[in-house]
This record gives structure tokens, C-alpha cells and sequence, in this order.
């Protein structure tokens, strides 16, 4: 049986008894922290690290971590394991996640103790580290800016023509060579992003993207890194300075314009939407990767691409899938954190106050809460024409779920579909690095996306496989 017994002492002095879960034996302790924790760590949390990436791509070090969690739910069941002492657990049961996820902030707050030490590094005041009715006016604030609810954003007409504007241009660049890599995507990406965020004023500004890096590494060894508080103070002088001159059409000219309760802090919000728009760009070269690998899906997300008047705002359900499919297949936010407030009961046992639990999601994708997908590519699992709904399954979770989920959802997926969409209409793509991936294998655990390289073929000559 799971249970343990352990005696606890009441505020009168009697011994009572508590049900904990059971820590994990230390050998199996040491397998989470060796193929779950190491590489998330090293990979970086913030900010990726290229040379853990590429090692965990070579290495298959990811899908040692799903198959050491599958392993151990199958030994210890599907309540949360917990790990050192009782201070840390991993959530595998679907049902747990959505309870854990749906029960914030109380009492499951996402303010972390590890949060807030890495993120305090360039978001002091963002909505994730915030607590109490401080947390409950920035997000109201945020839902407000980015328009959580809404698949097409109030400004999707001129987000629209920005992300074709440096589509275009990225692409006669690629006509050019014949290629298109990381870094060229990286590089169009941000433009897109300051450009989005803070208005074409920003669009070169590299310097405040750099110095948005320079943090994000710091806040890579959380509570164990020194703050660099005037570099700090300088990148968030930075964003303020394009709230102050607000540019129209960008998310910055809607944050001077919405109105918030003193000590929201509108501007200090802006952060986190340039430090998560890189996970969209990931996402979005991913994207690109599935599709020049699986010919029948390409041709699929090309006919939609093809639909209808490019230049006018579209939702695009087939590429928001494929956008979809890229986080949930390699997830952004491997370990989605929550710390309890109080004691917590379990079918397993309780466990204590201050426990912060890790919902470990690629297990949740790929493992059988993920059935019957799995490790196949399928964007049409989200766009509600396949039996099984991915949106009515709690173990996928590419945006997290519940009142702290990403504000950001809609407005990633119209700007990644949008992008994929510039990308296919008329292009073609084969993959020239990481030559595993075909349609009828298994999609590998990791992906070191900056290595990705493509041969770029005007569309009608070459495939998207070649
Ligand atoms: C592929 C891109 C992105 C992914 C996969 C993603 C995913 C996530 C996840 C997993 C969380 C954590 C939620 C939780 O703890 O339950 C989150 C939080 C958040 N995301 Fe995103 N995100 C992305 C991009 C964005 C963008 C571009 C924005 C803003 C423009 C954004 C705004 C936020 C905010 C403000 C939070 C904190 C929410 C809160 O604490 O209430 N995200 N996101």
C-alpha cells in the first residue's frame, strides 16, 4: 500500500496522525533528479542553453525522462511522487493536473519560490510572480492588453501585415540562398516581436532584446545568481521609454492607453510577453520542422494557407494546430510550477504546506495520458474534427489551463499561424539537419532548434521532404 504513517504534533501537545505520501526510494529519487530534473535545468529554464540542447537531442536524454516517469507510476501509481523530503512533487495523473491547474492561486499558488528568484530578474512586478489582490488586478490588466478571450486580437489587421512585412523579407533573403537557418528565422522573429509589443520604433532595437538575454541567463540559476540590478534597471527604462512615446498599433500603445489600479504596474508587465514571445519563435520554427517533414500535413496547412485573403486577419485552425502540435510534442514549459498554501490530500496521502508541485508535461504529452497521438504529429486533434478533443483532454497542456494559464494563447497562435502561413504559400521546405524525423516514426523527444537548417524551393518544384 502507498501510504505512510507519520505522527505530527497538534497545538495541544496530542500526537496525531497523518497520512503522507511516501517519498520515493532514494534510488528512484535519483533517477528523477538524473533523466527529469538535470535536463530541464540544463537545458536552461529561462533561457535555452545551445550546447545542453544539442547534447539532449544526441543524447535522447528527454525521452529517458519519460520513460523513467512511466516506470515509476507504473511502481508507484498515479499519485504525486514526491521527491526530497516531502518538498517537491510531480504531478502525472491528468485529473491532478487539472485539479492543481483549476485550484489557483489558493491553494495552489503559481508564485514559486523558484519563480520568483529567477524571473525577479527582469520582471520584478510581472503577473506570475505577483500574489494576493495585486495578482488579481495585473491579470486583470494583462487578459484586458492581450485580449486572452479573443482568437483574433483588436489589432490582429496590423499584426497581420507586420508578421507578413518580415515574412517576406526573411524569405527573399532565402530565395537568395536557397536556405533558411536559425539564426535568419531568430533574427525576423524578434523585428516581428519589438515590433508587435512596442512598435515599429523598436523594430532594431537588438540592444534591448540583448540585454533581455543577459537577464534571462541570470535568471537561469534562479535564487542562486547575484541580481544585476543596473542592467536591470536599464532594460526596464528601455520598455518604459516605449509606453512613455507610445507607437500606434502595438500592444505598448494599448498598455498606456488601459487604465489599472495604482501598483499594477502596466509597463513592468511587458517583459514577460517579449521574454514568452521566444517560446513562440521556437515553437514556430518547430512548426516548420513537422511540416517540411510530413508531406501530407503540409499540403493540408498550404491549401488553408492558400484560403481566403492573406492580408486580412484569419484563425487559421489547421496552422494554429500545427503551432499546437510543436509545444505540445516538445512543451516550452516542461515543469509547470505551482507551491500549496496549506496541506493538501491525495488518494495516496497528504501531502504538507509549502510543497511545490511540478506538473512534468512531457510525460503528459507524450506517454499514454497523450493516447492515442503520442509521438505522432496531429494538428487535427485540434481543430475538434477527430473523436478524441485534445481541448477536453486535461494531460495536454502546451498553454498550462485555469486562472493562471498563458494570457498569451490567442495571440501566439494568430501570430505563429499567421507567420506559417507567409511561410507555406509559396515555399517549400526540406529539412537539411536533424535527419530523423519522418512521417512514420516516432516524433524524437528533443529538438535543438538552433541548429535547425531548411533547403527553401519556390513552391510547385521540390517537396517537403526531398
Ligand atoms: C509558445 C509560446 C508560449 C507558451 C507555450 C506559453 C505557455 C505558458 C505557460 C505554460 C504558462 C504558465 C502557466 C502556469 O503557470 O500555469 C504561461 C504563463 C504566462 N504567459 Fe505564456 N506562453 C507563451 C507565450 C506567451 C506570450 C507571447 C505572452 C504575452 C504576449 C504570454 C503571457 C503569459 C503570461 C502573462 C503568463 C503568466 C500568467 C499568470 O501567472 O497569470 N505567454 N505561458
Amino acid at each position: 500500500m502507498r501510504l505512510t504513517e507519520a505522527t505530527a504534533q497538534t497545538p495541544t501537545g496530542t500526537a496525531e496522525k497523518t497520512e503522507l505520501l511516501p517519498p520515493l526510494r532514494a534510488r528512484d529519487a535519483a533517477g528523477v533528479a538524473a533523466d527529469v530534473l538535470l535536463p530541464v535545468l540544463a537545458q536552461g529554464v529561462i533561457v535555452r542553453r545551445p550546447s545542453a540542447m544539442s547534447l539532449a537531442e544526441r543524447t535522447g536524454w528527454d525521452r529517458r525522462g519519460v520513460e523513467r516517469v512511466r516506470a515509476l507510476r507504473d511502481r508507484y501509481g498515479p499519485g504525486p511522487l514526491t521527491v526530497r523530503g516531502r518538498s517537491y512533487a510531480l504531478v502525472l495523473d491528468p485529473d491532478d493536473a487539472e485539479r492543481v491547474l483549476a485550484d489557483t492561486p489558493e491553494p495552489f499558488h503559481p508564485a514559486a519560490r523558484e519563480k520568483r528568484g529567477a524571473l525577479a530578474q527582469f520582471q520584478p512586478h510581472g503577473v506570475l510572480v505577483s500574489s494576493g489582490p495585486q495578482r488579481e488586478q495585473r491579470r486583470r490588466f494583462v487578459e484586458e492588453v492581450l485580449e486572452t478571450a479573443q482568437p483574433l486580437h483588436g489589432m490582429a489587421d496590423r499584426f497581420t501585415s507586420v508578421v507578413r512585412q518580415e515574412a517576406a523579407e526573411l524569405l527573399a533573403g532565402a530565395d537568395r540562398s536557397g536556405q533558411l537557418v536559425w539564426d535568419e528565422f531568430d533574427a525576423a522573429w524578434w523585428r516581428i516581436v519589438r515590433r508587435l509589443v512596442l512598435g515599429d520604433a523598436a523594430r532594431d532595437d537588438t540592444t534591448l532584446t540583448a540585454q533581455l538575454g543577459t537577464l534571462r541567463q541570470a535568471a537561469n540559476w534562479s535564487l542562486l545568481s547575484p541580481r544585476r540590478r543596473r542592467l536591470r534597471s536599464a532594460f526596464l527604462a528601455r520598455v518604459r521609454s516605449y509606453v512613455a512615446r507610445p507607437q500606434p498599433g502595438s500592444l505598448a500603445e494599448r498598455v498606456a492607453a488601459v487604465d489599472a489600479p495604482a501598483g499594477t504596474d502596466r509597463a513592468g508587465q511587458i517583459p514577460h510577453w517579449l521574454f514568452a514571445y521566444d517560446a513562440a519563435g521556437m515553437a514556430a520554427g518547430r512548426a516548420l520542422v513537422l511540416l517540411a517533414t510530413h508531406p501530407d500535413e503540409a499540403d493540408r496547412a498550404r491549401a488553408e494557407a492558400l484560403e481566403g485573403q492573406p492580408d486580412t486577419p484569419r484563425t487559421l485552425p489547421y496552422l494554429r494546430g500545427c503551432a499546437l502540435e510543436s509545444v505540445r510534442l516538445w512543451p516550452t514549459t516542461p515543469l509547470i510550477l505551482r507551491e500549496s498554501t496549506e496541506e493538501t490530500s491525495w488518494e495516496g496521502g497528504k501531502l504538507p504546506a509549502g510543497c511545490v508541485l511540478a506538473v512534468y508535461t512531457p510525460y503528459l504529452h507524450r506517454a499514454e495520458p497523450a493516447a492515442p497521438y503520442q509521438d505522432i504529429f496531429a494538428p487535427q486533434q485540434w481543430t475538434g474534427e477527430t473523436g478524441r478533443a485534445a481541448r477536453g483532454n486535461p494531460a495536454l497542456l502546451p498553454f498550462s489551463s485555469g486562472p493562471a494559464g498563458c494570457p498569451g494563447e490567442n495571440l501566439v497562435l494568430l501570430t505563429v499561424s499567421t507567420l506559417l502561413a507567409a511561410l507555406l504559400e509559396r515555399h517549400r521546405y526540406s529539412l537539411a539537419s536533424h535527419p530523423q524525423l519522418r512521417p512514420a516514426a516516432p516524433v524524437p523527444a528533443a529538438l535543438d532548434h538552433f541548429a535547425l537548417r531548411f533547403r527553401v524551393h519556390p513552391a510547385g518544384r521540390g517537396t517537403d521532404t526531398d
